[in-house]
């Protein structure tokens, strides 16, 4: 019983290792929680601290965006497919900075500077949503 148990254990210890990698729409997803909750929270000092850990959340989760490929591009004949990442790659990896940005407004507790960089987020996720999601 012991031994089984300790088996269950360390199974269960080992199982994070197996544990898929998120899939692009699944990283989006989670991106589309954070963003939210900064959105209707950016002009709230008291959260701050909070909003801080999720806008560094979201660069973690671009950067993991950055090396997977949309079905809209994956879909293209070769010939576009190259220039076409590149774009994809550009366009998030510029996204991941300004999450940053916006993690350091945070921290330095300037919500105007905060809900500017959300505004400009906006604007490129439209953008990233016309051009890759579909
Ligand atoms: C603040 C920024 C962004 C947020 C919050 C966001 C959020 C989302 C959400 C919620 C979805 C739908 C996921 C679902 O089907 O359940 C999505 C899909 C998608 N987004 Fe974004 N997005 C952002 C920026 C971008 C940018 C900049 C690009 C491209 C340069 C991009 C490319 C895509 C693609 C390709 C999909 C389709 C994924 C799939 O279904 O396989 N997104 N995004």
């Amino acid at each position: 019983m012991k031994s089984f148990l300790l088996t269950l254990t360390l199974l269960a210890s080992a199982l994070p290792a197996f544990a898929a990698t998120p899939s692009l729409k699944e990283n989006m997803k989670e991106l589309g929680v954070l963003f939210r909750e900064i959105g209707k929270t950016v002009a709230d000092r008291t959260r701050n601290e909070a909003n801080a850990k999720n806008a560094a959340r979201m660069n973690e989760i671009f950067l993991a965006v950055k090396v997977q490929v949309p079905d809209s591009v994956a879909s293209l004949p070769p010939s576009q497919r190259e220039s076409a990442l590149a774009e994809f790659r550009a366009m998030i990896s510029e996204i991941a900075a300004d999450a940053l940005k916006l993690r350091d407004a945070f921290v330095a507790n300037d919500n105007r500077t905060a809900a500017d960089i959300v505004n400009h987020m906006n604007l490129d996720k439209r953008e990233g949503h016309d051009k890759f999601d579909k």
